[in-house]
């Protein structure tokens, strides 16, 4: 039986949820907003691109420090270009520390390299505890963008960490960006600020052991969406059971803990749009996969517990969605379910009924998201009638194989639709790579006793995996991420510490303000 760890055991399911409220992120950095003016103490993040001279901020800051930034750039060998940097301690002027970022080019310089360099900045300061940028020299939306890096960075997940010491942790916590026109950059930062929560919403999510977030814990935390104008539905395993969805509960019935699934509307659209059908986005929440009957080795099982990030980035996309009050309608639906063995697991060679009425036979129980998203992306289009719909999952260990770490795998039926999710890839730095879809892979998945079998052997396995998806939309544009290589990093990335990131938020979010929005 589970404990506490004390030999008590919870009777259900420890719930932190009393100590921290979804939404309310574990951390977040204080931005603020201010005309340039140097100041005469603490700690300075100077962005200074290519071929720029000397003004503003920076200029004062040289004359305060008696020339020690000049000197120190040259030492560094510092011309500006986007990945350098430089940190010069206790320079003079008053100031404990002063950094420097390069930013590029000046026609190189868009909202995500500064969101880079407003991350690097964040981290360079980690150790002071309030900071000033001067971006005086940028566009209001360019500033806002700096520190909406630096707070996508500062991110950490430390609700269990009883025993660190303060000066063992980062210590920023506020930041001010020194801007021309600080009005104009707080209203651009205001959307950008609903972003990063949503983010770090899944960021949470993600990072939460198994024995915390089962299905019925997740969908409880989805239901304070609520408070933001989301609404909200969860169904159990009587509805699931009447909705017939065979092949999702098949994958519960190992587990004590019951299925669940979320579905969350979003009615933002305005004017012209609102008589239009929504779009909606569908995930996998697999709360632990230990592969079932069909189980996985030992060594790194412990990572299943982000088996449910899409369901994960479902929840956070449509928390940023609500936040900055999105103009268009979104529904997300997310497939809760924990994958175990046991006596009443399921069995390789069952033969499951799907809500679509086909059949399949389970020939590795270890293939379990395709089942749970086949019932959930089924129900999607009978019940929403979407103009398209993505759906994001933690598919195939294939995937990793194929495209690393650096892109998630994107499947489409729908050129248009993986164009748009390719280019909103390319603006966000949440890279997409498209794979092939083709009726050649499909035959793969044919079997002797039921309408399809859930896996095929190795070779482009994460392609027949999205075949096997692609049996459960009935024509609709329809784009599938494979975010198994993406959604959880082992060293830290531009825009976020190892560990959970909230990969697919910012992407999707752009999705929609980019083509769906007025
Ligand atoms: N959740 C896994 C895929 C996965 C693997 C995600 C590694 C993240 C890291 C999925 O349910 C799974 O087990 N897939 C199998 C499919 C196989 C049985 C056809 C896999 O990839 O090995
Ligand atoms: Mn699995
Ligand atoms: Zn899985």
């Amino acid at each position: 039986m589970a404990g506490d760890g004390n030999g008590k055991p919870f009777g259900g399911c420890y719930s932190p949820r009393a100590t921290l409220a979804i939404g309310e992120p574990s951390f977040m950095l204080e931005i603020s907003f201010a005309k340039p003016q140097l100041p005469h103490s603490g700690a300075l993040a100077l962005l200074i691109g290519e071929e720029e001279s000397e003004a503003g901020i920076w200029q004062a800051a040289e004359e305060a420090t008696g020339g020690a930034i000049g000197r120190a750039l040259k030492v560094a060998e510092f011309s500006g270009k986007s990945g350098q940097n430089a940190t010069l301690l206790a320079p003079g002027g008053g100031f404990s520390r002063v950094v420097v970022v390069g930013l590029g080019k000046r026609g190189e310089r868009t909202r995500l390299t500064l969101e880079e360099a407003g991350a690097t900045a964040a981290g360079l300061l980690a150790r002071e505890e309030t900071a000033a940028v001067a971006a005086d020299a940028l566009a209001p939306e360019l500033a806002a963008a700096s520190a909406h890096g630096a707070t996508l960075r500062s991110y950490r997940f430390d609700r269990y960490r009883t025993k660190e010491k303060p000066d063992e942790k980062p210590r920023l916590k506020k930041l001010t960006v020194l801007t021309a026109e600080p009005a104009k950059a707080r209203s651009a930062h205001e959307p950008m600020q609903a972003l990063a929560e949503g983010v770090f919403l899944t960021r949470d999510l993600v990072s939460e052991p198994a024995n915390v977030l089962n299905p019925a814990e997740m969908a409880e935390r989805c239901k304070s969406l609520d408070r933001l104008g989301i609404e909200i539905e969860v169904m159990g395993p009587k509805e699931l059971r009447k909705l017939g969805f065979g092949a999702m509960l098949g994958v519960a019935q190992g587990s004590i803990n019951e299925p669940r699934m979320v579905v969350m509307q979003w009615r933002g659209a305005a004017g012209g749009r609102r008589k239009r059908k929504p779009v909606a986005f569908v995930g996998k929440g697999v709360t632990f996969d230990t592969g079932g009957i069909s189980i996985k080795s030992a060594a790194g099982m412990e990572d299943m517990k982000w088996d449910m990030a899409g369901a994960g980035t479902v929840v956070g996309l449509m928390s940023a969605l609500a936040r900055r009050e999105a103009r268009a309608d979104v529904v997300g639906l997310i497939g809760l379910v924990e994958n175990m063995p046991s006596g009443g697991a399921q069995r390789p060679g069952d033969v499951v009924k799907t809500a679509s009425g086909q059949t399949v036979e389970v020939i590795n129980t270890d293939a379990e998201g395709r089942l749970v998203l086949a019932d959930v992306l089924w129900y999607c289009q009978q019940e929403f009638d979407p103009q398209w719909m993505v759906d994001l999952a933690t598919l195939t260990g294939a995937i990793i194989v194929g495209l690393g770490h650096e892109h998630a795998g994107l499947f489409s039926n729908d050129d248009a639709l993986a164009e748009k999710l390719g280019k909103a890839g390319r603006d966000t730095g949440e890279l997409v790579w498209r794979m092939p879809l083709a009726e050649a892979y499909d035959k793969r998945l044919r079997s002797d006793i039921a309408d399809m079998k859930n896996v095929t052997d190795r070779p482009g396995s994460s392609i027949t995996a999205a075949q096997f998806l692609q049996r459960f939309v009935n024509g609709k544009p329809w784009a599938h991420l494979d975010i198994a290589g993406t959604a959880w990093l082992a060293k830290e990335a531009p825009l976020a510490a190892k560990g959970a990131s909230g990969f697919g938020v910012r992407l999707l979010d752009r999705l929609v303000a980019d083509h769906f929005e007025e």
